[in-house]
């Protein structure tokens, strides 16, 4: 088995201050990684700042003989987002990793979902993810080496209650690793989006408190490393990890029907008779991309 090994490299986390950034900023130090910790130092649902927060990380990992500095910058502006990639470079010369780990919550039922709720959470996950993502894009693709985490959640793949904030902005995550995957592709950065559940702040009410005690953040990290090393040549995959399970997702398609014969407009009335067979996810397919689903069209195409 190949050590994975970050000597040399240069990582940036955004949200390092506390839950799973923290841990995951700490493992990258200890196998040699030099890293910048970010983060804001605000409440769970994002009001205030202070800077005691990424401050504490890097203590910690210089007392474990690391190397990291910090950086309190608010990733969801784009100032924000080229000071945290200007730290690594002013520091580190460059940037090797970036994980897009920072967040915040403000639930609530959607009836109830008012326009600031919905714009500071959109803002930290979405908005964020550009923000640090495009300077530090732009020095990888200089380099010819990235490796991009962009932290999602199964309350937007899967769905939950309350989270319409919080699940549009983790989803469209995945969209933007669909196209990184892409554009990353000619200069080695692979894109690639961690599905979490542990122990956090974020989760303190929601978890039973006997499997909050378990859900150690300590579990997603070996996935996050993994996915961050020269080893990993994958790029736009969705990973689960809780405890000790990990497992992919992916948005596959089902065999569907074809109801034309590429002219004739089918009536709502064949949809509706035809819903099972649209419905079917029996054999579904995963398309790499937007053009592959014209294979499925081929009858059609002649
Ligand atoms: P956490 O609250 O312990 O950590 C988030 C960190 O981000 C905090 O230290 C906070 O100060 C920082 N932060 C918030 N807004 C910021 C901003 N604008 N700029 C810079 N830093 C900012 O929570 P946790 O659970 O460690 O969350 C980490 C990521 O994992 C989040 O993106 C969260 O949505 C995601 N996630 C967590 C799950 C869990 O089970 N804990 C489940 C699914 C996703």
């Amino acid at each position: 088995m190949s050590k994975i090994d970050f000597t040399g490299r240069v990582a940036i986390v955004t949200g390092a201050g506390s839950g799973l950034g923290r841990c995951h900023a700490l493992e990258f130090a200890k196998r040699g990684a030099k890293v910048v910790i970010n983060d804001l130092g605000g409440t769970r649902d994002g009001v205030g700042s202070d800077s005691a927060a990424a401050n504490k990380v890097v203590e910690e990992i210089k007392a474990l003989g690391g190397e990291a500095v910090p950086n309190y910058d608010n990733v969801a502006t784009v100032k924000g987002g080229e000071n945290i990639v200007r730290t690594a470079i002013d520091a580190f010369g460059k940037v090797d990793i970036l994980v897009n780990n920072a967040g915040i919550l403000r639930d609530g039922a959607f009836h109830k979902m008012e326009e600031e709720n919905w714009d500071a959470v959109v803002g930290v996950h979405l908005k964020g993810a550009y923000c640090v993502t495009r300077p530090a894009f732009i020095n990888m693709r200089e380099n010819g080496y990235g490796r991009i985490i962009m932290t999602t959640s199964g309350a937007g793949l899967f769905g939950n209650f309350g989270q319409s904030n919080y699940a549009s902005a983790k989803m469209a995550l995945a969209g933007f690793a669909n196209v990184l995957k892409f554009e990353g592709a000619k200069y080695n950065i692979k894109t690639n989006v961690l599905i979490p559940l542990a122990a956090s702040r974020l989760t303190e009410d929601v978890l039973p408190p006997d499997l909050f005690a378990r859900m150690k953040p300590d579990f997603i990290t070996p996935l996050v490393l993994y996915m961050c090393s020269e080893q990993c040549e994958d790029s736009g995959v969705m990973i689960n990890a809780i405890l000790g399970y990990y497992s992919r997702s992916a948005i596959m398609t089902g065999p569907g029907t074809i109801l034309s014969d590429g002219e004739r407009i089918p009536a709502p009335e064949e949809i509706m008779e035809n819903w099972d067979k649209i419905m079917s996810l029996e054999n579904p397919k995963y398309f790499d991309q937007l053009m592959t689903m014209f294979g499925e069209l081929s009858p059609l195409l002649k």
